[in-house]
């Protein structure tokens, strides 16, 4: 079987390892993809969000089965002209992505599964914005109600500035504030059967100890020794099965990877928010630890057949991911500038392409925000960060920045508990 990823980030890169790594696949194209992709298969200049043209180039090249990486594919329905056309796709249609692509429809469904969330108000004009931070309290949280990239909140105890994002972003929702540590819990689902993943943790802010702005994601571990291991359980139990039911019952079945931002408060897990697909840079760890061939379990999603998958099988160890970021971000980043020292990643490290660009002469130059990851996979939290640090340091980026402490308060909780 062929398979054709949909998207030119660094999870579709993940993707592609992965899925390649399957033996039953025998080739991986993506659309458009990058570097990364290219050394795995076939990329194809098709843009990702256009249905028609990537339903015609699964045809054309015969694919078994097309994954849709990014949220903007799905909500344009990529997913639903690529199943119109016959051909096995894995991610939700237009209608189930609004999970992600509304915030207030997410609610909404929470609401109606019974599922554990903040309360939320949405708001469509200054005056009510107002009311509600203050029926809601401080912290503020304040939320664009549409795609964002994980860039249109604001969590701020300042009123006039939560109250000026309210008011420029037009529809919001305003939540209250959950306390506690924050989990990405993804399942693969085919609308009826759910399969969770590792539990993991990404870092959202641009810099160490959490400072400065928000990010689409700086870096990554799992597992996560410090959450109990029935959480995974409850969040299955409580949330992402009534979810799933919900949405089937609507009449929109939810396919595809469900993906859950927790926040782990006093009171139990609750939910963020949802995404429709794999989150970025969760996908980069998660997936070097999977067992289970990747593309058997998309396709039994994809194709109404995942009862038959049982549990996904997991290697022992841990996986951290750290993200090179390009000159600038998250703020409009600087383009063009080469990346040296890719060839010296090597033993139990490896690079996952996001922004970056391969020029005539061979040499790969950043041209995104999020420039590439470095994925180191080991023994333990500790082991994993050293492999991923060590292959950082070979590489160098005029003007890029990582953060230096992505996993290190959990590697040394972890090596606390076994000594
Ligand atoms: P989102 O775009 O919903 O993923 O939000 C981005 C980030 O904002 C989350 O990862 C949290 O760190 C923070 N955030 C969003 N909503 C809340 C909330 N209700 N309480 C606390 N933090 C939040
Ligand atoms: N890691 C955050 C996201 O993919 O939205």
């Amino acid at each position: 079987m062929e398979v054709l990823v949909i998207g030119d980030g660094g999870r579709e890169h993940a993707l592609a390892l992965a899925l390649s790594a399957d033996p039953i696949v025998a080739a991986v194209h993506a659309a458009p993809g990058n570097p990364g992709t290219a050394q795995l298969g076939t990329n194809h200049p098709v843009a990702a969000a256009d249905p028609a043209a990537v339903a015609a180039l699964a045809r054309e090249l015969g694919v078994g089965l097309v994954v849709v990486g990014p949220e903007a594919p799905l909500a344009a329905g990529v997913a639903d002209a690529v199943r119109d056309a016959g051909i096995p796709c894995f991610g939700p249609s237009a209608a189930a992505a609004r999970i992600e692509a509304s915030k207030s429809f997410a609610k909404e469904v929470m609401a109606a599964a019974g599922v554990p969330t903040g309360r939320a108000i949405t708001c469509h004009d200054e005056t009510e914005v107002a009311a509600a931070l203050d029926a809601l309290g401080a912290p503020h949280v304040v939320k664009d109600d549409g795609l964002a990239a994980g860039k249109g909140v604001v969590v701020t105890d300042d009123r006039a500035v939560a109250l000026a994002h309210g008011t420029a972003c037009g529809d919001v929702v305003v939540e209250e504030f959950l306390d506690g540590p924050e989990v990405s819990l993804f399942a693969i689902t085919d609308g009826t059967t759910v399969l969770p993943l590792l539990p993991a943790q990404d870092f959202k802010r641009v810099g160490d100890g959490d400072a400065g702005p928000n990010t689409g994601g700086m870096g990554a571990y799992t597992p996560l020794p410090w959450l109990a291991s029935e959480v995974v359980t409850q969040v299955v139990d409580t949330i992402i099965e009534p979810t799933v039911a919900e949405m089937r019952r609507r009449g929109t079945p939810f396919a595809g990877l469900l993906y859950t931002g927790l926040a782990i408060t006093a009171d139990g897990p609750k939910v963020i928010e949802f995404n429709a697909r794999f989150g970025d840079p969760e996908t980069q760890v998660l997936l070097p630890l999977l067992a289970t061939p990747l593309a058997q379990v998309l396709l039994a999603a994809a194709t109404g057949r995942l009862a038959e998958v049982g549990d996904l099988a997991w290697r022992t160890g841990s996986a951290v991911a750290v993200v090179l970021a390009a000159h600038g971000y998250p703020a409009p980043p600087r383009s063009g500038d080469p990346i040296t020292g890719l060839d010296r990643v090597g033993g139990d490290a490896h690079v996952i392409h996001a922004g970056t660009r391969r020029q005539a002469d061979g040499g790969v130059v950043a041209s995104g925000g999020r420039v590439l990851a470095v994925v180191g996979v080991g023994e333990s939290l500790t082991a994993a960060r050293d492999t991923a640090y060590a292959g950082m340091a070979d590489i160098h980026l005029d003007g890029g920045h990582h953060r230096t402490d992505i996993a290190r308060t959990a590697a040394e909780q972890q090596s606390g508990q076994e000594s």
